[in-house]
Formats: C-alpha cells, structure tokens, sequence
C-alpha cells in the first residue's frame, strides 16, 4: 500500500485551477454557496469526475458524488468535502478534500487497481453556511438531520432562497434525501488551526468535531439625533450590541479550556455618524468540545443579553442559525488514519477540529473519520490561507491508504457509529 502514491503536481495544480474561479485578492477565492461563481466551481468538478469515468449522481439539495465501481456492489467507501467558500476563503478549505477523492481515484485507475467496495468521491451544497444557515447544509440534508422542504426553504443573507438559487443554477438533481449510508466516510482538510504546525507534525488524525452554536440577535431600539439625546434617555441598539461583543470575549477567557467565542457579523442601521441606531443585528459563534459547557456558554449569554436589553430599554430577538453537538469520530477510522499516516513515515497527531466539517454529519451515517494537515500560520477563512504541497501530497496519501485499508477491514461489527458521539442527536439543529 505504501508503495501508491497520489500525483502530487496534479493534485496542485486542479486546487490552483478551481481558485481561479471566484478570484479575490490576495490569492483567495469567493465562491458563497449557490452562486454563479458556486455554479461554474461545481461544472469543473463535475467535468474531472467525468473525464475519470465516475457514475455521476445528484440529490435534491445539490449534492454531488461520484462512484468508481468495486468488485463488489453495495455501500461505497466514500470520501468529499465541499467546494463553497466564505466572502474571503482560501484555496484549500474544503477543495483540497474533494480534489484529493478525485486523486486517489485516478492512482487507482492509473495503477488498474480494483477495491473490494466502489469508491466514492462527493462535494456537498452550502458546507459553510456564510450565505444560507446552517452551515453544513448539505451532508445534514444528506444524513437526514434537516428535511428536504425545509433545507430548501431557507432563506439567506442576500434573501435569496435556497432552493430556488438551486434550480438558477441547475443543480437540483434528483437523487433522494437523505441519502444512502456509505461503508464509511473519512475527510480529508486542513487543519485550519495551529496546532499541527505548532508541534512540527505533518498528519492530523481528527478525533471529533467541536460543538456549533449560532445565534442571531436583532436589537431594536430608539433612533434618535446623536447630538441632541441625553445619555439617560437613550435606547441605544448599538450600544447594546457592542456590550455583547465584548462580553463574549470574557465569556470565552473566563470559561477557558476550549471555549471559543466570536461575533463575526455585526450591522447597525441605519449606521450614520450622527444618528442613534435604530437596530442592530449581530451574530454569536460560540463552540466547545464538551456539550455541556456549551449549553452554559449559550445559558451565560442569555442571561447577559436580557440583562444588558432591559438596562437599555431595547428589545432582542434571538434566532438559532446552527446548534449543533460535538460528535466522537469511530476509533476505528481514527486509529487506521494514524496506523496509515505512521506507515507512510510521517509524524501523526490525534486533535480534534475545531471547524465545522460534513464528515460532522456523515458520522450519523457510518464510521467516520477526518485526515489533517497543517495550515500556515494557522490562518483560514482568509486568502493566506497556506498549506505547502509536500504537506497536501502527504494528506492525499494517507487519505488513500486510509479508504484501501478501510475497504479491506471488517466493518460489519457495529456498522454504524458506536455510542461515543458520533450518532449524536441534536435536536433542533439547524432550525432557523
Ligand atoms: C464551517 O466551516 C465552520 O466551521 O464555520
Ligand atoms: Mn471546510
Ligand atoms: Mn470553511
């Protein structure tokens, strides 16, 4: 196994060729979910996955997956990511992903290797949920944690609606939601943190995935004339939502441990130098590993929210945009990953992610597991985003010895997740 080795120059050059779609600068790429720039990503995906002969199919959320069959039929061994990115994305978050499934299936057909199990490679609708929430929409859909009418209902930032944004594009497809569960999943991205460049490691093997929170929170006040208003008569939205800004951050510092906290979109309207705002509108990202202290991070906030609201005779309206529980990835995925990355001579640490990913969802489905490399500097969602070619070429690898060892491996005992985490029930997630 050690001995097949993925196309290093071609793997970089298609991540290079797809970020020349939606171009911004800085060597970045915009491609928010469904968009033209979305659509024209999506075609050159679909044209590789045809060039290699893949059995092409389309769910009714957009997603899309390519099959290479095995000498046997039933559930592929399936890999993907997505190819949306936020306003100011890199050229590796969730490209890198898709664009390795389509390496490993080329070695294999390059080589006239047969697996046991098809394989499969898919890209997924609105991963990161910068234009329609939640994020991960498409592996929900596909997991069945989100119905179809209501995944295609959901209005974004723009007021575009999902599915008809869907349909302008052409990529409604019509294959059912949910779809069927693979033989197991494994994802292969960046890191997206420090962590794995910290520790001069090359191969993350991820554990599980953080606990998702977001709110949206609509303050109205009293719009008023800046200079004439005294201090103790102003219902000040603005006021208000910067007090929540920067509570969170303490809230964040005082939990500690893994406690992350952000307010990443903050709007005041009607946002004029010498007017009293009239309303607010802002967004809280909270995430934790543990379930439990991030229903008392969400709690804390409440709390604080009410609190700051009625002191400045303002009214909040809260809005869930995504909730989602951290999820245990299964051992077994996990330990191949890390036996794989070791057997390939590369240094291997087991972390958990602290962003978002559809492997997240796919875990309801059947074992699953993510493979990591470094990110430069730590930074993503932003055009530096960085991961050098030795370093993306070693995470195709692993992720092709991972999906072969996986093909050859019994996975019948359980077959789905074990109770650790993975089939993690969460309620209202997504709701918005
Ligand atoms: C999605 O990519 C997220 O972690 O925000
Ligand atoms: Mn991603
Ligand atoms: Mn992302």
């Amino acid at each position: 196994m050690s001995d097949l080795h993925i196309d290093g120059d071609r793997l970089v050059r298609r991540i290079n060729d797809l970020a020349t779609i939606g171009p911004i600068e800085g060597g970045g790429s915009c491609r928010l979910a469904l968009t033209d720039e979305d659509r024209d990503g999506r075609d050159l995906v679909v044209a590789w996955m045809t060039d290699l002969g893949l059995d092409i199919s389309m769910d009714g959320i957009g997603n899309v997956v390519g099959v290479r069959p095995g000498r046997t039929d039933g559930p592929p061994i399936m890999t993907g990511s997505h190819i949306d990115t936020v306003r100011t994305g890199g050229r590796y978050d969730g490209n890198l992903g898709v664009l390795a499934g389509l390496e490993v299936i080329e070695t294999l057909e390059q080589h006239g290797i047969t697996t046991e199990h098809p394989f499969a490679v898919a890209f997924f609708t609105d991963e990161e949920g910068a234009r329609f929430q939640p994020d991960m929409l498409g592996s929900l859909v596909y997991a069945g944690g989100m119905g179809l009418e209501e995944a295609l209902d959901v209005v974004g930032i723009d007021g575009a609606v999902l599915g008809e944004e869907l349909d302008r594009i052409g990529y409604r497809g019509t294959s059912p939601c949910p779809g069927s569960a693979p033989r197991a999943f494994v994802e292969l991205h960046v890191e997206q943190g420090p962590v794995l460049e910290a520790d001069g490691v090359t191969i993350g093997a991820v554990t599980g995935v953080q606990g998702i929170s977001w709110t949206e929170l609509a303050i109205t006040g009293q719009s008023n004339h800046a200079g004439t208003t005294p201090m103790d008569l102003r219902h000040d939205p603005g006021y208000v939502a910067a007090l929540i800004a920067s509570y969170v951050r303490q809230l964040a510092i005082r939990m500690g441990g893994r406690q992350v906290a952000t307010v990443g979109s903050l709007e005041l309207h009607p946002n004029l130098v010498n007017v009293v705002a009239a309303s607010a509108r802002l967004t809280v990202d909270l995430r934790n590993t543990d379930e439990a202290l991030l229903g008392e991070a969400e709690a804390d906030l409440a709390r604080f929210v009410a609190e700051a609201a009625a002191a400045e005779g303002v009214t909040v309206e809260e809005r869930t945009l995504a909730r989602f529980q951290p999820v245990a990835f299964d051992d077994r995925v996990v330990d191949t990953v890390a036996a794989v990355a070791a057997e390939l001579g590369h240094s291997v640490k087991r972390l958990p992610s602290g962003a978002g990913h559809d492997a997240q969802m796919m875990a309801r489905l059947c074992p699953t597991g993510m493979v990591f490399v470094p990110s430069r500097d730590g930074i993503s969602h932003n055009p530096a985003e960085y991961t050098e070619p030795d370093d993306l070429v070693a995470g195709a690898d692993v992720l092709l010895g991972s999906m072969l060892a996986l093909d050859a491996m019994d996975l019948s005992t359980t077959g789905a997740p074990d109770g650790s985490g993975g089939a993690s029930t969460d309620g209202a997630e997504g709701a918005p």
